[in-house]
């Protein structure tokens, strides 16, 4: 059942009857609300997380022939805005314990033609930004990151959001903050990146970066805004319920089979796009989980370096961790409206499984 269903119902007979149904209050209300919420200067309403980058990576000055360093681990969207660009994907391998680009593999990466950095803070859970923002002062590069899938997410006790120049929202409604059709968002650490995406996503030129950039239509329409902003009053709430089957799954699941966050998670808040676990026997793993009537999900396997699209691409070296967690990594329901006996009841089937002596070989 779709949460908020009478209140979206009421607000979207208002909105019908208003007959404004582009750029008018909802989305205003929302690119507020969303910037206050993600700890930035300005956001500004797209019409989907695709678009989100494309235009963001394209104001960051991202021009054709550059290099941006990004995750193979992550949705073919982070790939395909670098690609329509024109610019090159660069990949560097994960860390195992958090499955988000690896810091310390990023700098070998760093070429003259560098222009980005693009990190993606996987199903939600916080990039070493730090280190990463450390690198881009170093060598002069732009962070733009793709945050998709972690709107509520925190980094050392501050939205992971305003931890780049840009970074890109998805309201796509499998999201923790979705809407019921497409939508995306810039958040924007600057306001003069955010009036640029305005003009642009509304049939306005933009000269920035010693170019001319073309407009066109990149709007989030006012029905999506509004549900998101209905979503967005109760996000806290259904995350607490998301991060209670967290809690539960961690009580079943070995520490070395899961997420784990630098420095004990000290400040972090991770949102939970997706739960996940991993074991050597992923297949046996996934029946199990079939057989006790459980929905599993298998992500980027094979990672983007084995994509089609990948002759667009270049692999700064090899890339084993990406490789390992596209083999062996397997996601466990974790919606807002799960019931907790449910998640005991999946977690002790993991905990059965990877136990030793189980059937895994985890
Ligand atoms: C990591 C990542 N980047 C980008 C996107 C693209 O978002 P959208 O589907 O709103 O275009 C998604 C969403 O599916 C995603 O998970």
């Amino acid at each position: 059942m779709l949460p908020c269903k009478d209140e979206i119902l009421a607000k979207f007979e208002r909105l019908l009857v208003s007959g404004r149904y582009i750029l008018a209050d909802e989305v205003r209300l929302l690119e507020e609300e969303l910037a206050a919420a993600c700890g930035v200067a300005d956001c500004v309403g797209v019409a989907s997380g695709s678009s989100a980058l494309f235009v963001a990576l394209a104001m960051a000055g991202v021009r054709p022939g550059d290099e941006v360093i990004t995750t193979p681990y992550t949705f073919d969207a982070t790939m395909e805005a670098i690609i329509l660009l024109d610019a090159v994907p660069v990949f560097v391998d994960i860390r195992p314990g958090d499955l988000n680009l690896d810091p310390d593999k990023v700098e070998a990466a760093v070429t003259p033609r560098t222009r980005a950095i693009m990190p993606v803070p996987i199903f939600g859970a916080p990039c070493d930004m730090d280190a990463i923002n450390a690198i881009a002062d170093r060598h002069g590069l732009e962070v733009v990151m793709d945050n998709a899938q972690a709107f509520g997410t925190l980094y050392k006790g501050r939205p992971i959001s305003a931890c780049g120049r840009m970074a890109t929202l998805s309201f796509y409604p499998t999201k923790n903050l979705p809407g019921i059709g497409d939508g995306g968002a810039v958040c924007c650490r600057d306001k003069q990146d955010a009036e640029r995406i305005r003009r642009i996503r509304g049939h306005q030129p933009v000269r920035a970066n010693n170019h001319l950039y073309t407009g066109w239509n990149s709007r989030l329409d006012e029905v999506q805004a509004m549900v998101i902003r209905v979503r967005l009053a109760r996000f806290a709430e259904e995350q607490a319920d998301r991060d209670r089957v967290a809690a539960i799954y961690d009580s079943y699941v070995p520490a070395d089979s899961r997420l784990r966050l630098d420095g004990g998670g000290q400040g972090m808040r991770m949102t939970y796009h997706q739960y996940w676990v991993r074991s050597r026997d992923r297949e046996g793993l996934r029946r199990a989980l079939d057989a006790a009537g459980v929905d599993v999900g298998v992500y980027y396997d094979p990672p983007l370096h084995r994509h089609e699209l990948a002759v667009y691409c270049r692999a700064a070296a090899d890339l084993p961790e990406a490789e390992r967690a596209g083999r062996e990594v397997l996601t466990l329901p974790i919606h807002a409206a799960l019931p907790f006996e449910d998640a005991h009841r999946i977690g002790s089937v993991v905990r059965d499984f990877l136990a030793p002596g189980g059937n895994s070989g985890a």
